[in-house]
């Protein structure tokens, strides 16, 4: 259906699947088929196990360091999956003369810490924020194009503190701000660089809240369009019984911007 919609790339914000790889691997199979040329941000369920997801959570540095061993492969296995789409993450994409994608963080798991460090440490050589910060700052100075559009798994901070902001915690009764920090580093650098920051696309804090509600899903700040992806499930059944698909339809038409939510 999505090849048909005539869309010259499809994003993806990452958790493809579940917590388990082999639901992963199959869902990147599935993305692999698509004729339409594909992105894929991996998230913080692609490639790190329920070891380092319970290690992030608890805070236990023992646990996401004995999780660790097999990110590699497992993200390269992904990779892998999606045959010709493309993993991305910490890399640059041309979108056209005019606008460039800086793919930010993978595998975010939001909020004040950097997730999966010993896994990013091998991988990107980055082993704080202000590194990860610091690697997406270089990549925003190696861009050639005047706009600038972002992908993260997470959004980036300074989007809100309350539990229905687009980034918002709504698991911890103190609610706050869960955005990434590197992320929002990154797109002040780029603006006060003299780039439009034209949007900024991502996922990971789903749409419906925990003690009910739904979180705004687009905002607009200073000329930027922040759009947040996370519906789930993306795919249900309704009332009567008709399945339903959703997805955000980005356009980039004479130097605007816009998302607006589609539902087939
Ligand atoms: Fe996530």
């Amino acid at each position: 259906m999505i090849d048909g919609a005539g869309y010259d790339l499809v994003l993806f914000v990452g958790d493809l699947a579940g917590l388990r790889l082999k639901g992963t691997l199959a869902v990147a199979r599935v993305i692999a088929q698509l004729r339409t040329p594909v992105l894929v941000m991996p998230g913080n369920h692609d490639a790190p196990n329920a070891m380092q997801l319970l290690g992030e959570m608890w805070g236990s540095r023992a646990l996401i360091r004995l999780g660790e061993r097999g990110t590699g492969p497992r993200r390269d296995a992904i990779a892998d999956a999606l045959g010709p789409g493309v993993l991305a993450g910490y890399s640059v994409h041309d979108l056209g003369s005019d606008l460039q994608m800086v793919a930010a963080r993978p595998h975010s798991m939001g909020g004040p810490s950097l997730s999966f460090a010993p896994f990013l440490a091998a991988r990107y050589g980055v082993a704080s924020l202000q590194d990860s910060a610091d690697k997406l700052i270089a990549l925003v100075d190696g861009c050639t194009a005047p706009n600038l559009l972002f992908l993260g798994h997470n959004g980036p901070t300074g989007l809100g503190d309350r539990r229905d902001a687009l980034w918002g915690c709504d698991f911890r009764s103190e609610q706050g701000d869960f955005g990434d920090p590197d992320l929002e580093a990154a797109i002040a650098h780029a603006v006060g660089a003299g780039r439009r920051v034209v949007g900024v696309v991502a996922g990971h804090m789903h749409h419906r809240l925990r003690g009910g509600g739904h979180r705004a899903w687009r905002a607009e700040q200073q000329g930027t369009l922040f759009v947040n992806a996370a519906r789930v499930p993306r795919i249900w059944t309704d009332r009567v019984g008709v399945e339903r698909r959703h997805h955000v339809a980005i356009r980039w038409t004479d130097g605007v911007l816009t998302a607006q939510e589609e539902i087939w």
